[in-house]
């Protein structure tokens, strides 16, 4: 049985100003579908219950006050970014305690989600708030990418192997809320990256980065929307440079000719 003790302690956590920013559209069994009237007001859903949703699902490992046990660490001062990170990218609840969490679709809706921050956080200790994200540099972005992020999920944010199975994950699907949280919460393996090293503006500038790396990946590989794919658009080079090859050919034999 692994002892959650040592990885769980975070020295430096920078609080950032910020207001809880619910994301994530999970299963949202509550939301009225597009287009449908609202139900009748008797109807009206009770607001989520953090309280019970977190003796549902999150006690057994992390104790009923949050202070930790057998199975999973404490959550006392993690924080709301903390919180919202880790279920908001459905890596909570994790179904083992011996794996590494891993981004999926999350179990909550927005709602519940923010519940579970407010429960959370209500058992006190601080903790970095949810960030808000603004416009962000991208030239800056790229370097600082470059010189913190890149060695860990690579040049194109594409995710690498670090050690023991565990992996730093691709980013292509992390919102730039979610990026700015990773950044100051150091999930797991990450280092955290307290304002003292990055200020909030350059966060902005790495989540905006981070965005463009995911659009840049589209285009390498293919939009299906309206573009051939990458094979097809290797064939289209390929017939672009023979048709170059052959015209250049016939433009040397006229040479000769001459
Ligand atoms: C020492 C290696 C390391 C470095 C450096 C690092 N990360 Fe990470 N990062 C990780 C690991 C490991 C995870 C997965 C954490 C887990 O187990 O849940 C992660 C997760 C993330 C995620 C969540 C991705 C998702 O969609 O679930 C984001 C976003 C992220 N990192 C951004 C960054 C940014 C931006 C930087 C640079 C400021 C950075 N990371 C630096 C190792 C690293
Ligand atoms: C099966 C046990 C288990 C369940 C259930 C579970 N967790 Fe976790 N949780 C863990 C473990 C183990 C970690 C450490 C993961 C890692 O390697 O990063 C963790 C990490 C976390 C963290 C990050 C703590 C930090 O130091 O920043 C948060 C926040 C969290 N869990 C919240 C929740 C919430 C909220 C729920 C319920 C919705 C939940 N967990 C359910 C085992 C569990």
């Amino acid at each position: 049985m692994a002892v959650w003790t040592h990885r769980w302690w975070h020295p430096a956590r920078a609080a950032t100003a910020g207001a809880a920013l619910a994301l994530a559209a999970g299963p949202a069994a509550l939301a009225a579908p597009a287009g449908v009237a609202p139900p009748p007001a008797t109807a009206a859903p009770a607001p989520a219950d953090g309280e019970a949703l977190y003796r549902q699902n999150c006690a057994s490992c992390h104790g009923d006050q949050g202070q930790g046990a057998q199975r999973g660490p404490s959550l006392i001062g993690v924080g709301a970014a903390s919180v919202d990170f880790q279920v908001g990218t459905g890596r909570m609840p994790i179904p083992h305690e011996t794996q590494q969490p891993r981004r999926a679709e999350p179990v909550f809706s927005a709602d519940e989600i923010a519940a579970l921050v407010a429960h959370v956080t209500s058992f006190g200790g601080g903790g970095p708030a949810i960030p808000r994200v603004g416009p962000g540099r991208l030239p800056t972005g790229r370097e600082l990418f470059a010189a913190n992020c890149a060695p860990c999920h690579g040049g194109t944010g594409a995710g690498a192997p670090l050690t023991n199975g565990w992996i730093a994950p691709p980013l292509y699907d992390a919102t730039p809320v979610q990026v700015a949280e990773a950044v100051r919460v150091g999930p797991g393996l990450m280092p955290v990256f307290p304002s003292q090293v990055l200020t909030d503006q350059q966060v902005d500038d790495l989540a905006a980065y981070v965005q463009r790396l995911r659009s840049e990946r589209l285009d390498r590989g293919g939009n299906p929307l309206g573009r051939l794919g990458p094979l097809a658009e290797g064939l289209v080079a390929w017939v672009v440079t023979l048709g170059l090859l052959v015209a250049a050919a016939r433009w040397l034999g006229r040479r000769a000719g001459e």
